[in-house]
């Protein structure tokens, strides 16, 4: 399938992979989702075993590793903390009842091929970098590679099918084509970074035209955007922040417009009041049909689920540019190439 070998390795972030290695990725994903629907058999990953602990809620990301485990040949087992004796932080102050990382991921390790973590928000108290500290406690305890299901500062496996769904909407190709990753309005500001900054990243890597727009106030940490700007060099592409949403989406080829919080990056707690402020300021920033016909007939991305009548409108969504059902199923066969490639013997 691909000469890059990725056997064994943590899928945590794409900072860790290069261009080469997420060219491999996604020619695995193409390949296994043609065998998918062509309904040629490919358990490349006969009888392994994927544990999958989430302390947050999905549909997507879920149902996508389960469904994809049993079509690799393998199974998806669906850990809930409480039900295991909720992992603690090492050294942090615990309840009598939970289990350290280190054991968790050890014990598991002995028992299966790949531990899959999905961690942000709430079971962090919105402190920004402890989600991802703990994907990375489990990393450095298990023997296993490690899967990021969404921490509060990356989610690889959406970007990978976020460019998945690019490549097969625009060509495979996507350097020079203008993406833009735009804040959009909700009345929940509970919406942690991952999104956003896993997708300027990868955007950046494919040497894409790169604007992040958002209103003052709602910036990303600035590492992602000193890695972005680093990458769009490296890449030949071109990396922009504008604080204009009409502005940004000018000749737009993909715009990604959602919503993310006021996120403190020092750990310091997200202030839900001051947040609520920013957000009620910009109600307008909404994607609706006469901001998509300042586009150059644009594509309409959203890792779902979104907040119809605040971050998009309904037309927009159900319309003809929308690839939001695209871009989720694509869940499923870019999680199989990256699972194909670090689980493979
Ligand atoms: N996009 C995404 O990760 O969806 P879920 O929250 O449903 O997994």
């Amino acid at each position: 399938m691909t000469s890059t070998d990725l056997r064994g390795k943590n899928f945590i972030t794409l900072l860790d992979f290069d261009r080469e290695d997420l060219d491999a990725i996604l020619a695995a994903a193409h390949d296994l989702k043609q065998k998918y629907l062509h309904r040629e058999p490919h358990k490349l990953l006969d009888a392994q075993t994927l544990f999958m602990l989430f302390y947050n809620t999905s549909l997507r990301t879920r149902n996508s590793f389960e469904a994809g485990m049993t079509q690799l040949g393998g199974h998806a087992h669906f850990l809930q903390p409480g039900a295991v004796y909720t992992p603690a932080l090492k050294g942090e102050e615990r309840a009598y009842s939970t289990e350290r990382i280190s054991d968790v991921a050890r014990v598991l390790a002995e028992m299966g091929d790949a531990i899959a973590i999905r961690i942000y928000g709430k079971p962090t108290g919105w402190s920004y970098g402890k989600g991802n500290r703990i994907v990375k406690e489990f990393a450095a305890w298990s023997r296993i590679p490690v899967i990021n299901m969404e921490c509060d500062m990356f989610h690889p496996c959406q970007a990978v099918a976020d460019i998945m769904t690019m490549q097969e909407k625009l060509g495979n190709d996507l350097k020079g084509k203008k993406f833009v990753m735009s804040w959009a309005y909700s009345a929940s500001v509970e919406k942690p970074l991952a999104v956003p900054q896993s997708a300027i990243l990868s955007a950046a890597m494919m040497g894409m035209e790169v604007v992040l727009a958002h209103p003052q106030g709602l910036d990303l940490d600035p590492m992602i955007i000193a890695e972005t700007k680093e990458r769009a060099v490296r890449h030949n592409g071109s990396f922009e922040i504008c604080h204009d949403m009409d502005k940004a989406f000018k000749d737009a080829a993909v715009v990604y417009p959602k919503a993310w919080t006021v996120q403190p990056i020092d750990g310091t707690p997200v202030d839900f009041d001051k947040a609520n402020a920013v957000f009620q300021a910009n109600k307008d920033w909404i994607c609706t049909a006469e901001k998509m016909a300042l586009t150059d007939d644009a594509i309409y991305m959203h890792c779902l689920p979104a907040d119809r009548g605040m971050e998009v409108t309904d037309e927009v969504i159900d319309g003809p540019s929308s690839v939001v059902i695209d871009q989720a199923a694509n869940r499923l066969h870019g999680q199989k190439g990256i699972m194909a490639l670090i689980m493979a013997r």
